[in-house]
């Protein structure tokens, strides 16, 4: 019975190893929902957690030529074609250029 025992603690220690393989254990949902939320989390967390995506904003054609940069630079395999368009209207969507704050008016005292 005490073999048993120590048999599931250590299954129990391979099935946690495995959850905690993503970066920091994000899941899908961390992205805002959208089309392509699922793509996005995929192809980019295999280097780094969303973390640098989402305090990133960039315009389309930035979000484009990064991930050529992303391909040429760091190895990610390139992406091309439908996929490729679906991700950087995901990311030019959701981590476009954040509009300008309205000037003279304190948020605080709204
Ligand atoms: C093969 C590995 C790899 C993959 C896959 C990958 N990246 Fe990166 N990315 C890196 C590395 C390495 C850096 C730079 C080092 C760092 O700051 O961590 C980086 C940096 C970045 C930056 C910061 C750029 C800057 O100058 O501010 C952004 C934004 C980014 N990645 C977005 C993405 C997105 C979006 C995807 C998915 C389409 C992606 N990455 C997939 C390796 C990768």
């Amino acid at each position: 019975m005490r073999r048993l025992a120590i048999l599931l603690t250590c299954l129990a220690g391979a099935a946690f190893a495995q959850g905690a393989d993503a970066p920091g254990g994000e899941e899908p949902s961390v992205l805002p929902a959208g089309q392509g939320q699922e793509e996005v989390f995929y192809a980019c967390t295999a280097c780094h957690s969303t973390a640098i995506i989402r305090r990133s904003s960039f315009r389309r054609d930035q979000w484009d030529g990064l991930m050529d940069w992303m391909t040429e630079k760091h190895g990610m395999n390139p992406l091309e074609g439908a996929e490729r368009t679906l991700i950087v209207d995901y990311l030019a969507q959701h981590f476009g250029p954040r509009a300008a704050p309205a000037r003279g008016r304190n948020p605080f005292l709204n």
